[in-house]
């Protein structure tokens, strides 16, 4: 098969081990830069360039997008789908999941348990938001914010309110959060592949930080799912539309809430705290989908 990584980074973990999970099952892989894709329109005849060069034969992408190209870079897996080719992430998905309220509305129609969560238009009652979300401390948290930068925890109801206040004149748009204190600064991730749970750990924050995020200094350990974190992971990745996911949940009291999920997981995290081979179950996705 021939396969397209579209990755504008060679040299990440992730873009690595799927280049060498497809060479070992003898399939042709090439990472192509998506931000640096042209894209031809016209009657049936949907084209992509790269470097100059027509990209044709291509049986299957996997979109690695990052956030901040989430726009041109759906725009090339939707040509990519225009030209018959499988794709691991759809686009209509991709775009779903980079819009974080969106996503939790889908999963709230989906039947998920989710930390309650405030957003408004820049709204002024401030107090009411606080006490919408349970009270102080709350969580609150910038749309636009990855990896724990953005994620706040204000601790009594006066640095709540004006924090809301400060980013809501700086035209910053957030979401309040109730605060899941029983969590311990853990969240578990839950990886996604076509349907099961290929690989699970738990991300614990260092000593004194409420956030897991290794980026942040978390430390990860590989846990077994309970069934019904399992079920909610599987019915959080199918309610976004994702074929790989990577479902983000805190542990509450009342039972697994779905943080975020997330469409382009790393394999770096995982791959470590679990021993599997996540890129292979990736690459073998594929060929269960192409013929
Ligand atoms: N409502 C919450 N209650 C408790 N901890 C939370 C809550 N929301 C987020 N966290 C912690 O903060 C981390 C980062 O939040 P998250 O929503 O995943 O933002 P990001 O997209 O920046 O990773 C989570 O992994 C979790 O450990
Ligand atoms: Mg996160």
């Amino acid at each position: 098969m021939n396969i397209k990584i579209l990755s504008a980074n060679p040299n990440l973990y992730s873009t690595q081990r799927l280049v060498e999970a497809a060479k070992k099952r003898n399939h042709t892989i090439e990472i192509i830069n998506h931000t640096k894709c042209d894209i031809v329109i016209e009657k049936k005849n949907p084209v992509i360039f790269y470097k100059g060069k027509k990209l044709d034969h291509t049986d299957a992408i996997i979109p690695r997008i990052g956030a901040s190209v989430t726009f041109y870079g759906t725009a090339v897996v939707r040509q990519f789908e225009m030209m018959r080719v499988f794709t691991t992430t759809e686009s209509q998905a991709l775009v779903r999941s980079r819009d974080k309220l969106r996503s939790l509305q889908v999963l709230s129609r989906a039947g998920l348990g989710l930390p309650k969560t405030i957003f408004t238009n820049y709204s002024r009652n401030v107090k009411e938001i606080v006490e919408q979300a349970g009270g102080a401390p709350v969580i609150i948290k910038l749309l636009e914010g990855t990896q724990g930068i953005g994620v706040i925890l204000a601790e009594t109801k006066k640095a709540a309110e004006s924090v809301i206040e400060a980013f809501n004149n700086l035209q910053a748009r957030v979401i309040v959060q109730e605060y899941i204190k029983e969590a311990g600064g853990a969240d578990i991730r839950a990886f996604i592949v076509d349907g099961q749970v290929v690989g699970a750990m738990k991300r614990q924050g260092k000593e004194g930080e409420f956030r897991s995020n290794l980026h942040r200094g978390g430390t990860a350990s590989v846990i077994k799912l309970t069934d019904e974190e399992e079920t909610a992971a599987l019915k959080a990745a199918r309610a976004m539309g994702l074929g790989i996911a990577g479902v983000d949940m805190l542990q509450s009291a009342r039972g697994p809430l779905i943080l975020e999920v997330n469409s382009s997981p790393g394999l770096e995290g995982i791959e470590a705290a679990t021993g599997k081979d996540i890129a292979n179950t990736i690459i073998k996705y594929i060929e269960r989908n192409v013929d």
